[in-house]
């Protein structure tokens, strides 16, 4: 059952605001950054500046052209630093990763985002076009199947709004990418998008990450990303 969203208050004396300022992401392989920087533009991100480094290109993304000389809704883009890739092998080195012997903790974990790709870390956008969305899932579905660089590089997931809103219904009912969409949100009124790619690495094992694209509804107070409901 929906319950009402609180109104957001500034807390007892904070004199300031903030913003969501800037997300570091890291490439693997040197000759995964522009392969990695073409997937954040085909999602939509702006690419602001490219600066050529030893060891890899660094990139800055902006989620909007209006960030574009902000301080706030980055993306930055860079290779691994050393110490970090090597963390990650020993890491997936020692526990047995894709192999015999992997470690049952892990085959754990890795069931465990297969069946809900939000439960561990990751990153949500907001989108808000539906329209944009559903092009965007499209053209991801087809860079995965056909494109020489970016194949078999994705796992793309959706998750539709809860049922109950008719207007809401009918036009993911109808939509190309939601319609046959038979996993539901934690909540009402929007839709989400995961992709989760080897092309950046993040989480607890280092393999990947996974970025969630999400569309609410316009005029809907409560929504997948204001009230969460179990
Ligand atoms: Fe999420």
């Amino acid at each position: 059952m929906a319950t009402t969203a609180p109104e957001a208050t500034r807390p007892a004396g904070a004199r300031s605001d903030r913003t969501m300022g800037h997300l570091a992401l890291h490439y693997g392989a040197e000759s995964d950054g522009p392969i990695a920087a073409r997937l954040l533009k085909a999602m939509g991100l702006v690419e602001t500046q490219v600066l050529s480094l030893p060891g890899g290109n660094f990139y800055r993304f902006v989620a909007n052209p209006g960030h574009a000389a902000r301080g706030d809704g980055i993306i930055y883009l860079a290779a691994l630093p050393e110490p970090q890739r090597k963390l990650i092998e020993t890491i997936q080195s020692l526990l047995g990763m894709e192999t015999a012997a992997q470690h049952q903790a892990v085959t754990d974990y890795q069931a465990m985002l297969a069946s809900d790709p939000e439960a561990s870390f990751h990153f949500g956008f907001l989108v808000d076009s539906l329209d944009d969305l559903e092009a965007m899932v499209l053209n991801l579905r087809d860079l995965n199947e056909f494109d020489p660089e970016l194949k078999g590089r994705l796992t793309i997931g959706v998750n539709r709004a809860r049922r109950g809103d008719a207007e809401v219904d009918a036009r993911l009912d109808a939509s190309p990418v939601f319609g046959s969409c038979e996993r539901y949100a934690y909540g009402r009124n929007g839709v989400q998008v995961f992709v989760a790619t080897d092309l950046i690495k993040a989480g607890q094992l280092g393999d990947r990450m996974f970025l969630e694209f999400d569309y609410v509804f316009p005029g809907r107070t409560d929504h997948i990303l204001s009230v969460v409901e179990l």
